[in-house]
């Protein structure tokens, strides 16, 4: 028999600030709607320089670890997805080892390819884990970044940042993953770039819409010809993306889940054989029906539209909101999930939904982890921006929390609150 393997369990760290997006709509002078329903923004998490990578990455997998009560001797790989990563050569991965003292009998290692850096870690940990090269041992996949397009800029409203920590192991009790009927997409664009030595990213927006879009329909061709071919969907009754229960997306804002799901919509009317919406237009109609994204994307998006986007761990967030809400609901049934990053990649995949999901999401505690975010003023975010990201403020870490302290020798110092 095949070996059952994917997602375990998993664990949010957010930063402990975040904006109201209307406050900043109205602080730039736009109309609230534009962010609320144009872009389907709420909230916005902040960051200080004390909060970055390896603090949030480390708050992420310590949570992991004491929530789910994972024995760290049974980890034999550690990987960080990132594309906010703070050395060219030291890994964040090896930092949260230290931090977490865990055993030195594990491979540590960063993957990055923009938001897709994260996907490309847990592939590599579940095929480590299928082939049995993993001997029994779990992974643990971090995503953790920070998004940041500067003050003024039409990136702002879309900012974010926090870490999504994954337990990759033989039980997967929240994702049973369909290994091997991934479909892949890549594309040499410049959508979105962060050149070496820049803090900020560059980005053509709406041509990385385009690239999100283009790179989706090869990804979701690739996984449908495969999915069909294993008896997984069907060219008959509803379309084979109707058969998925949910779908989860990479989500740089809200809107963007609303467009991606309109676009594999088209892409079923498109290659459907026989009587469909005739015209272009009445196939566009069908593709953004509101009940189709009601019923299979918008409960997924509850925490991304509270934290904005998170690069390689905004998919993760989407799945974790989706498993929050309805993880009782959807056991058994298997959802599909679609990770874009920029440059470009595009991943489909899909999976099971584990009967333990809800009791997992239970001890993942979501709720009080938001709820203990402060509200910040205009202001003060852009004080926060403003700061050099080598100069942490004397700022004590909350309890559980990790955070930055200084960098003395080039070398970073890091506390972690008790
Ligand atoms: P913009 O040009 O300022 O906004 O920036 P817009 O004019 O396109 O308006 C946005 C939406 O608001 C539109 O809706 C407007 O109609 C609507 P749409 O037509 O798209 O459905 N709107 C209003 N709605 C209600 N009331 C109003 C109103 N006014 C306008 N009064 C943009 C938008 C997303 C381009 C910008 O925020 C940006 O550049 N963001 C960063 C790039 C990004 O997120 N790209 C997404 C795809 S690439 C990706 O996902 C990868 C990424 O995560 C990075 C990585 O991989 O590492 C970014």
């Amino acid at each position: 028999m095949k070996k059952r393997v994917g997602i375990e369990a998993l664990a949010v760290a957010v930063p402990s600030r975040y904006v109201d997006i209307e406050d900043l709509a109205r602080a730039r002078g736009v109309d609230p709607a534009k962010f609320t329903s144009g872009l389907g923004a709420k909230e916005m998490a902040v960051t200080d320089p004390g909060e970055d990578t390896v603090a949030l990455a480390a708050t992420a997998a310590a949570r992991l670890l004491k929530q789910q009560d994972v024995d760290p001797s049974r980890i034999g790989m550690l990987v960080v997805g990132t594309e906010t990563g703070i050395d060219h050569s030291k890994p964040v991965a090896s930092h949260v080892q230290g931090l977490l003292k865990l055993p030195r009998t594990m491979r540590t290692y960063d993957t990055q390819h923009a938001c897709y850096g994260g996907t490309a870690g847990l592939m590599a940990a579940v095929e480590w884990i299928a082939s049995g090269a993993g001997a029994g041992k779990v992974a643990v996949v971090v995503c953790s970044d920070i998004a940041r397009y500067g003050l003024n800029t039409a990136g702002e409203p879309t900012q974010g940042g926090g870490a999504v920590a994954l337990l990759v192991s033989e039980q997967p009790d929240l994702l049973a993953m369909d290994v091997g009927l991934n479909g892949v997409c890549t594309m040499d664009v410049y959508d979105f770039w962060r050149p070496v030595g820049r803090r900020e990213a560059l980005v053509d927006g709406h041509y990385s819409i385009n690239c999100y879009l283009e790179a989706l329909s090869g990804a979701y061709r690739g996984w449908r010809e495969k999915a069909v071919a294993a008896g997984l969907v069907r060219w008959s009754g509803t379309m084979p993306g109707e058969q998925l229960a949910r779908i989860a997306y990479h989500v740089p804002f809200c809107k963007m889940a609303r467009k991606a799901h309109a676009q594999l919509r088209l892409c079923d009317l498109e290659d459907a054989v026989g009587p469909g919406p005739g015209t272009p237009e009445a196939r566009d109609e069908v593709a953004k029906s509101q009940a189709s994204y009601d019923t299979q994307v918008a409960s997924s998006l509850g925490l991304n539209a509270r934290i904005g986007n998170v690069y390689t761990a905004s998919l993760y967030l989407a799945l974790a909101g989706l498993l929050q809400r309805e993880g009782a609901q959807l056991a058994g049934q298997r959802i599909g999930l679609l990770s874009y990053g920029s440059g470009c990649m595009a991943e489909f995949y899909s999976g099971t939904v584990g009967e333990k999901a809800a009791e997992r999401m239970a001890r993942a505690d979501l709720a009080s982890v938001l709820a203990k975010r402060e509200r910040v003023s205009i202001e003060e975010y852009e004080r926060l921006m403003k700061l050099a990201s080598d100069a942490p403020e004397p700022v004590a870490p909350a309890p559980g929390a990790f955070r930055l302290t200084e960098i003395r020798e080039h070398k970073r110092v890091y506390a972690e609150g008790t």
